[in-house]
């Protein structure tokens, strides 16, 4: 496995390998590896013949108080994970490298990026889709896959791929849990086993919801009610958010249909957890 640390060299580098006619794959992360990650690794095997994978802690999309300084870094431990996993190319820049002095530009999606994650954190799906903009073009893609446990930023990065007319194919991958159901997150690190036990509740409550929806409950207010009920019987759960909504516009729906999504964000004491679900399958 390469590595390359110079956006320069990052971008001559893809643009060898598509005028020699490759495919490529890219996987887009800010590292601290984990199963979710690997998965959209291999995944992207089927989508290129060379796959390749940034690490990149990107400071513009985190806030004011929020974890910049202290989200967990270990490109060793990465690069091992990495090759185990058959990245071809791992691309890992420097802030200063990809916003150097002199720095103007911001990608902005309106409407669908003011609403959930987006409400509560302002300004981060600007550094998100400003961070995919860049990489993009420096990676090359001809594919990108992105998890749906990032479920908002799938939506935003789609509509902004579409609105741009960006010539890449934009590939939505399922949730990695673990055996116990909690989604693997990197942040899942910051939880005390206390914390972790309480986390829980979040497929615990998903599980309430599917169920209701299933067993015929149309209206979206007394679901979130069922969830919220769950979510507050843990000490230190403080809810950001509970909504039911249209999975493309990820505009609030007030009666179930089928492609209704359930969308958590929870903190447990400092540490934010989002989980989602499509309302009307059943969760295991
Ligand atoms: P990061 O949180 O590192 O996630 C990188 C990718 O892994 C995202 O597409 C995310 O949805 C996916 N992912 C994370 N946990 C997952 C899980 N449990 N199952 C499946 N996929 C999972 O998301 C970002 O980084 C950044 O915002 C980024 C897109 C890289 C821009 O900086």
């Amino acid at each position: 496995m390469k590595i390359i640390r110079q956006v320069d060299e990052m971008q001559a580098c893809a643009l060898t390998l598509r005028a020699e006619g490759k495919r490529i794959a890219f996987v887009p992360t800010m590292g601290y590896l984990h199963e979710g990650h690997l998965s959209l690794v291999r995944a992207a095997h089927k989508h290129g013949e060379v796959v390749i994978l940034s690490i990149f802690v990107n400071p513009t999309q985190f806030g004011i108080g929020e974890d910049f300084a202290g989200y967990p870094r270990d490109l060793s431990r990465d690069s091992a994970l990495a090759a185990e996993a058959g990245v071809d190319l791992l691309f890992a820049p420097e802030a200063p490298d990809m916003y150097p002095c002199g720095y103007a530009t911001t990608v902005h999606v309106e409407g669908i990026t003011e609403t959930l994650c987006g409400a509560s954190r302002p300004g981060h799906f600007d550094g998100v889709t400003t961070v995919v903009s860049k990489l993009f073009g420096i990676v090359q893609p001809h594919a990108a896959l992105f998890g749906m446990k990032d479920f908002q930023q799938l939506a935003v990065v789609r509509r902004m791929t579409a609105d741009l007319n960006l010539p890449v194919e934009i590939i939505g991958m399922p949730i990695v849990r673990e055996a116990d159901g909690l989604a693997l997150s990197s942040r899942n690190k910051y939880l005390t086993p206390h914390l972790r036990q309480q986390a829980l509740c979040l497929q615990d409550a998903i599980r309430i919801a599917t169920d209701a929806a299933l067993q015929g409950e149309k209206d979206a207010a007394a679901i979130i009610a069922m969830v919220q009920q769950r979510i507050e019987q843990e000490g230190d759960a403080r809810i950001d958010y509970i909504q039911i909504c249209n999975p493309i516009t990820l505009q609030e729906i007030p009666r179930i249909d089928a492609d209704a999504v359930l969308l958590l964000a929870v903190f447990f004491n400092s540490t934010r957890l989002i989980d989602n679900h499509p309302i009307l399958t059943p969760f295991n």
